[in-house]
């Protein structure tokens, strides 16, 4: 009896050694390496969030008393590179991984290696469908609600139009007739941004044509261009540009300028330095603000959290669907 008692307590203690034992190895972690990869290296709203992440990356090391290694890659927009720089990570033993997909369809080719691995995907900014986000539970999704930001954009444009219907229906007859600049086809922002910016007008009452519109892929250069061109073909008929992203709106602003118009009844969405800047100077009307430090800070609290095997805080990011994070918007006008 005294045998079987002496080998339980043996037992015991070697399963709470096992325990703790595991425990203390996992925190005591000194140092994480963090894998990045961003679909284009000269995407402004991107690149302004990695600057933003590097420095809250350094905050969080202090804190933590840890070091954070951090590598930030340009997958260039091309799938493959993108690929082959996870498969780089992985061979190099990176803790995480954060990936800004280029193609969003084919997460599925990253999160198989990265589960073969067992080393943990956070996504952010391009967002793959439901279906391969559920096909690990070491995935989630740092973003922001599409929906949200459109409605938001359509709410500052039928305040400015209820405030100085004067300057926003430049040719008082009642209707507003607009252009759309709208990001990458198959970018889930573009789409929503595009639907819901226009609803949300016509939810509030405003009465509208559609004079033209076009797709600029996010781009400054791409997006001045096409602006220059709808001067040419439908002059002063266009009263609004409504953009899905602050890039493209500084083009149509870079359009207005070489034309000399004095014309800034232009929004945006993303709060970008240059969007806010040009805000604030009145050329554009206003734009949504999508905090790119909270994107940075939670991409960096659930990298540090999953690279150290800890729970994620959900009182400060609410997860959503257990797998979302969704970050808080709102409008800017001068
Ligand atoms: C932003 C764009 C950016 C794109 C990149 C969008 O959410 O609004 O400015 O170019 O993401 O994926």
């Amino acid at each position: 009896m005294k045998k079987i008692i002496g080998a339980g307590v043996l037992l015991a203690a070697a399963a709470i050694f096992w325990i703790y034992g595991r425990g203390s190895t996992q925190t005591q972690k000194t140092s994480i390496k963090v894998g990045i990869s961003i679909y284009r290296q000269d995407d402004t709203f991107i690149s302004s969030m990695m600057g933003s992440l590097e420095s809250y990356a350094k905050t969080l090391e202090q804190e933590k008393n840890i070091k954070i290694s951090i590598d930030i890659s340009d997958g260039n927009e091309n799938q493959n590179t993108q690929n082959e720089q996870v498969e780089r990570y992985i061979s190099l033993g990176y803790d995480v991984l954060c990936i800004n997909m280029v193609d969003r369809a084919e997460a599925a080719t990253v999160i198989d290696k990265a589960e073969a691995a067992d080393i943990p995907v956070i996504f952010f900014n391009r967002e793959p469908v439901e279906e391969d986000m559920y096909r690990w539970e070491k995935l989630y999704y740092i973003g922001s609600d599409a929906k949200e930001q459109a409605v938001l954009q359509g709410q500052m444009i039928l305040d400015a139009l209820a405030s100085r219907p004067e300057e926003i229906d430049i040719n008082q007859d009642g209707i507003l007739q607009y252009a759309m600049l709208e990001g990458e086809i198959r970018h889930q922002d573009s789409m929503v941004r595009t639907e819901w910016s226009v609803q949300s007008l016509k939810d509030g009452g405003a009465s509208l044509e559609k004079v033209t519109g076009g797709i600029a892929d996010w781009e400054r250069a791409q997006a001045s261009a096409m602006v220059e061109q709808w001067l040419t073909d439908y002059g002063d008929q266009i009263e609004i540009i409504i953009c899905n992203n602050d890039d493209m709106a500084l083009g149509a602003v870079d359009a207005m300028a070489r034309a000399g118009l004095d014309f800034h009844n232009i929004v945006g969405i993303d709060g970008t330095p240059a969007g806010i800047q040009a805000v604030d100077e009145g050329k554009m009307l206003g734009t949504v603000v999508s905090n790119l430090d909270l994107h940075a800070q939670a991409i960096m609290d659930f990298a540090y959290a999953m690279a150290m095997g800890q729970e994620i805080d959900i009182e400060k990011w609410p997860l959503i669907d257990g797998k979302y994070i969704r970050i808080p918007q709102e409008i800017y006008v001068g």
